[in-house]
Order: C-alpha cells, then structure tokens, then sequence
C-alpha cells in the first residue's frame, strides 16, 4: 500500500518518522533543498530512490548561507507545489524545519570548512557562503541520519566541501554526486532561473555552450590559459560579467595548468543582469 508523504517540522516529528523507518529496518537517503523544486530537484529524488528504501527531503532556505546583500528576502518560497511535486515523486518525508528549530537563540556554532571551500571560486565572492552551507548541512545529516545523501554536480565546489565535511566528522553515510539536469538548450536548472527577464533567458544558454567548447579545446590540447582567455571575451561580449571561468583539479579543485595534472573540471560564474549563475563541466 503507498505511504502519504509526511511533513515534519519539529525535530521530535522527524525522529519519530525516521526511527519508524529504522524498526522496519528501511535505509534512508537525504535530498537537502532550499525548495522552489525543479526537475533537478526531483531527478535527485529519483537517484535517492534507487539508493534507499525510504527518501527524506529536506526543504529550508538556510539564512546563514545568505550574505546580508543576497537574495535570502526575495528567494523563491514555493512549499505547496513543492510538496505537491513530492507527493507525486513518492517521496516519504519532507523535514520543513522553521529558522526557530534549526537555529534556536542562543545557537552559537559554526562550521568553517577549509580545503575545496578555500579553493578561490564561489568562496571569493560569497565567502561566508560555505561556512553557511557547511554548518547546516552537517546538521541536517545529525538531524535525518540518513546511510546517504544526493548533491547535484550542478553545485560542484558544494558537493566537494560537502563530501569532505562528512569525511572528515567521521559521519557514517555516503556523500553522492548527480550529473547536472538541463534544459533542452543546455542551460543548468537552477531556483534562480526564474529571476531571468525573457531576453535574458534567451542569452542564458550561451554559458554551457563555452563550457562545451572549451571543453572540447582543452582535449584536443589547445592550451588551458588561452582557451580559458578566449572563454571569458567570449561571454563577456554576449553580455556576461564573468567572475571567473577556471579549469580545476577535479576533486581537490587546485589550480591545474594542463590535462597532465589530473582530471580537470572546468567551472564558471557569471552574471546576467542581476543574476547570478553558475555551471561546471568536466574535461
Ligand atoms: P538548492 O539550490 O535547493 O539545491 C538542492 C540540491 O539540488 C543541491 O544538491 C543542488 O546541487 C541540486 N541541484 C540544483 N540544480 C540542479 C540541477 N540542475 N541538476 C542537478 N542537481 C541540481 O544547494 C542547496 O540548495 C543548498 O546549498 C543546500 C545544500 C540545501 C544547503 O542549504
């Protein structure tokens, strides 16, 4: 018989659901989401199934990731179609925590991770942005105890601080990655898409198509800092304000120069417009 989704939103709800998993001897798999889901969202549900017996998602617009410039006020709050699209994925849990539970007064910890979250990419510009997202993260995992956790790739610098976060607090459960979900055109799925005016959706593509042929460049041994060069005035012509496009070791996201130093990711942030964006792809 299907189980209706649940939401808790109190942690004595959420234990009381996940331990009702562990008696029947179910594993769980966790999908941390700050909501407004998109099809990204639902394929890391999709994997999650394939993983575990039961799939707890979690759904909260973590403000400690937010600096105070950013979009935390106006980030798209969605929590009736999400859980409308959750039900539908047969997810079974959605942990909707309020600020007051996850960050009670008097909360004083944070986790300031070092490593890939130093790696000079998304922590040059947001840079209370891992600390943010390290902290919670690892509290989500006290929180749902779950045996593994799903990252979109799309996130690619969140998914390797992550990873290590777990590593290194010795937390039994396994950090997996998923390919980035696209739109036809290439465009990354992104919450923040929905901020892009008509014209600039239309132009938005264009980031996974340098990705794509620099890519391709950088395999056919065309030099790594010339192609990367030729990237930047690329976007920047079609409007982009680059804050950087850069070829990194894959896991521990060092600089590399060539193909001879490891397996390379390629990444990128731009802005269109008011928006930020973000994407990645491997060499
Ligand atoms: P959010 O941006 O909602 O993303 C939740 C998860 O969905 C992340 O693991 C993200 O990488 C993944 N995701 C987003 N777009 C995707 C796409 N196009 N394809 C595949 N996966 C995609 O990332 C966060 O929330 C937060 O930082 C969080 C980890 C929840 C901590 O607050």
């Amino acid at each position: 018989m299907p189980t209706r989704l649940t939401i808790a939103r109190n942690l004595r709800s959420l234990r009381t659901a996940v331990a009702a998993f562990r008696k029947k001897r179910e594993t769980v798999a966790l999908v941390p989401t700050m909501g407004a889901l998109h099809r990204g969202h639902l394929t890391l549900v999709k994997e999650a199934q394939r993983r575990a017996d039961r799939v707890v998602v979690s759904i909260f617009v973590n403000p400690a990731q937010f600096a105070p410039h950013e979009d935390f006020g106006s980030y798209p709050r969605t929590f009736d179609t999400d859980v409308a699209a959750l039900t539908e994925a047969k997810a079974d849990l959605v942990w909707a925590p309020t600020a007051q539970v996850m960050y009670p007064d008097g909360f004083a910890l944070k986790i300031e991770p070092a490593g890939a979250a130093k790696a000079g990419l998304e922590d040059k510009f947001r840079p209370h942005f891992f600390g943010g997202v390290a902290t919670v993260v690892a509290k989500l995992f006290l929180q749902v105890t779950p045996d593994v956790a799903l990252f979109g790739q799309k996130d690619y610098q969140q998914l390797r601080v992550v990873t290590q976060m777990a590593s290194d607090l010795d937390l039994p459960l396994k950090v997996v990655g998923i390919p980035t979900v696209r739109e036809r055109d290439g465009l990354a799925l992104s919450s923040r898409n929905a901020y892009l005016s008509a014209e600039e959706r239309s132009r938005a593509p264009m980031l996974a198509r340098v990705l794509n042929a620099c890519a391709g460049r950088i395999n056919r041994r065309e030099p790594v800092e010339m192609v990367l060069e030729e990237g930047v005035t690329e976007l920047t012509q079609a409007g982009f304000a680059v804050d950087y496009l850069e070829a990194r070791h894959a896991l521990t996201l060092a600089p590399v120069a060539s193909l001879k130093d490891g397996p390379i990711r390629l990444l990128v942030a731009a802005k269109l417009g008011k928006t930020r964006l973000i994407d990645n792809l491997a060499v």
